[in-house]
């Protein structure tokens, strides 16, 4: 296999209700992710979307964004894997140029969930058959493992707010995010509108819309593109028990444990080499749980981190350095490709206010579903 680089990112703020239409936000976040390339030099273009098909009824979507960005004749394919639908189409491209199948790749995420109210279309995550004609949705189950975190731990209600203050701190520098203007102590935080008991609103990522891109090249040519290259030292995919009835012990992700270690093994370096973590905080208790499946607390401590402020800028495992899924926004399949930006922003020293100190090494973690599939991608700065 080739070693691969990300040579280019594109990135829109992430808004709710964008003026623009699916294919417009992903023809500006392709010639972003462009620059100066000359496009006849792309090869592939693997687009990650969810809610399409139910929210704008339009199918066959990596086509259209190509085609509408002078890309047509590529090889032009959607990718899906539920809410991690754009580390999926990250994975797809990485593996496209790492076998060498493809020299220059695409990776470009797009969505637009407020066109309508997205939550019956999000749960078809969910089983179809035994879970959605219960009422269950990602909320609900997301919901239902606060409730049980909290009972096993003995812990209060707002055992998780300092998540939510840690985001919204972070967005505040980031031009992209959502949420550039609101700050929260964990007071307020656990005061938010009661959601489903014992979310809160501020517990939860936003309806958002938004699309970002990433150009893959491999290592050896990314000098032709950029002088700052970074890359992607793992990419590792993994799936649990699909329904999280039948998980022995649903607040074990065994997925995210697994995808972890397979991505570790993969880059040849340990946890400790970590320097920052992207992570699925569509719920404060998603984040929670990814810290302790991935090894950087041990079970029922990982509320801790937060509370410590360990996940801070300045903390020993930052977190959602740019906002997070609930300040930067989550716009689902486009996530992320954000996050693949924000990372190459970091490592690159382009992060401005929010700037880690010299980092070296990234983790990216998504989860589809409600920790049915985990995907996991590691980032070195490349020299
Ligand atoms: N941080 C800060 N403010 C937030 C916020 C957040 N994370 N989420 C919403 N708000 C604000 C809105 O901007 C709005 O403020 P305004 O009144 O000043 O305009 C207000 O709270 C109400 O937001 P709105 O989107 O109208 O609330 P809602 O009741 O329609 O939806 C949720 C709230 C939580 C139900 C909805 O955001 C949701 O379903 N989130 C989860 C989506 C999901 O499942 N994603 C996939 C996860 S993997």
């Amino acid at each position: 296999m080739r070693r691969v680089a990300i040579v280019g990112t594109g990135q829109v703020a992430v808004r709710k209700q964008y003026d623009r239409g699916l294919r417009e936000l992903g023809v500006v976040v392709v010639k972003q992710a462009l620059g100066e390339t000359d496009k006849r030099r792309v090869e592939a273009l693997y687009l990650s979307n969810m809610l399409s098909d139910e929210l704008q009824a339009q199918k066959h979507l990596a086509a259209l964004v190509a085609d509408e960005a002078g890309l047509a004749g590529i090889e032009a394919i959607q990718v899906r894997a539920a809410t991690a639908a754009g580390a999926a189409a990250l994975r797809v491209a990485h593996l496209a140029v790492a076998s060498g199948a493809v020299d220059l790749a695409l990776a470009v995420g797009v969505e637009k969930m407020s066109d309508q109210v997205p939550t019956a279309a999000l749960a078809k995550a969910l089983d179809a058959r035994s879970e959605v004609p219960d009422g269950k949705t990602l909320l609900s189950q997301n919901a239902l493992l606060m409730a049980l975190y909290l009972q096993e731990y003995g812990l209060p209600p707002d055992a998780l707010a300092p998540f939510s203050v840690n985001a919204h701190r972070n967005a505040q520098h980031n031009p992209h995010a959502m949420f550039r203007d609101r700050q929260f102590t964990a007071e307020q935080v656990a005061q938010s509108r009661l959601i489903y008991p014992p979310l809160r609103l501020l517990d939860c990522s936003p309806v958002s819309d938004g699309a970002a891109a990433v150009l893959l090249a491999p290592l050896s040519d990314a000098q032709q593109y950029t002088s700052y290259p970074v890359e992607i030292i793992a990419s590792s995919a993994t799936t649990d028990r699909f329904r999280m009835s039948d998980r022995p012990n649903p607040l074990r992700l065994e997925a995210a444990i697994d995808s972890t270690q397979k991505a570790l093994r993969q880059a040849d370096i340990k946890l400790q080499d970590v320097d920052f973590f992207e992570l699925h905080d569509a719920f404060s208790i998603m984040a929670c749980l990814l810290l302790e499946a991935s090894g950087f607390a041990v079970p029922g401590q990982g509320w801790e981190l937060a509370a410590n402020d360990e996940i801070g800028i300045n903390g020993s495992i930052p977190i959602a350095t740019m906002g997070g899924l609930k300040a930067r926004g989550h716009p689902i399949g486009a996530t992320a490709l954000y996050q693949s930006c924000e990372i190459v922003q970091q490592l690159t020293g382009k992060a401005g206010q929010n700037q880690l100190d010299e980092p070296r090494v990234a983790m990216l973690q998504s989860v589809g579903g409600a920790g049915t599939t985990i995907l996991t991608h590691l980032f070195s700065g490349a020299s």
